[in-house]
């Protein structure tokens, strides 16, 4: 089958976040024709359309991973009820110069978590919403809330909860045959 090089962004720098522990059981145990490389976003000055008289080479690179990709995954935890700015800002660089978005047309999925109950649910649709305003194409279904996250991985990051681990399998399934469906590929 073939290959989908899929960008991975994590809205969480910390050094030992969950969200980036469920990014990596999902490329783990996502179709193995979807190539996840994880784009790190923590270099990305602040967007200023002031620079880009002289582009940052953080700006330049973050653009050209993604602009080689053929699809976008966020996993992101909530901060005040909203996305994390680290994630929204690589959005808004990726977005400019104006009408050179690296954005637009590419499939997307995207994935919350949270320590509480709720998912992560306000930085979920609030990230739906920017990326549908860059033209992204997102995943409607299955939605995907990690609630209680820590909890579904040991001390080493590895993913123990086997319940989680069906629903992150069936989720990277729904997301190839998404990708496929918006890339036209033949089945
Ligand atoms: C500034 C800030 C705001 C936060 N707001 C929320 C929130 O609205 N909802 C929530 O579930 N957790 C919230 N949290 C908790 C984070 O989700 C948690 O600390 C952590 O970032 C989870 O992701 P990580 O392990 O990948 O870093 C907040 C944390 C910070 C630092």
């Amino acid at each position: 089958m073939q290959k989908i090089n899929v960008s991975v962004l994590v809205g969480s720098l910390r050094r030992q976040s969950v969200s980036r522990k469920l990014a990596k059981a999902i490329a783990a145990l996502a179709p193995s024709h979807l190539e996840l490389d994880f784009v790190e976003l923590g270099e990305l000055p602040l967007y200023n359309e002031d620079l880009e008289q002289d582009p940052p080479a953080a700006f330049t690179r973050f653009r050209s991973a993604i602009a080689a990709s053929q699809a976008v995954l966020f996993v992101t935890p909530e901060y005040n009820r909203g996305v994390p700015g680290l994630l929204k800002n690589a959005i808004d660089v990726g977005s400019r110069p104006w009408g050179k978005s690296v954005w637009s047309g590419k499939p997307a999925a995207v994935v919350s978590m949270s320590y509480g109950m709720l998912g992560g649910l306000g930085a979920h649709h609030q990230l739906r919403q920017v990326a549908a305003g860059v033209n992204l194409s997102t995943m409607p279904h299955p939605e995907a809330y990690i609630s209680n996250a820590p909890s579904s991985f040991n001390e080493a990051g590895e993913l123990t909860n086997a319940a989680t681990g069906e629903f992150l399998t069936a989720f990277g399934r729904a997301f190839a045959d998404w990708i496929a469906l918006q890339l036209r590929l033949p089945a």
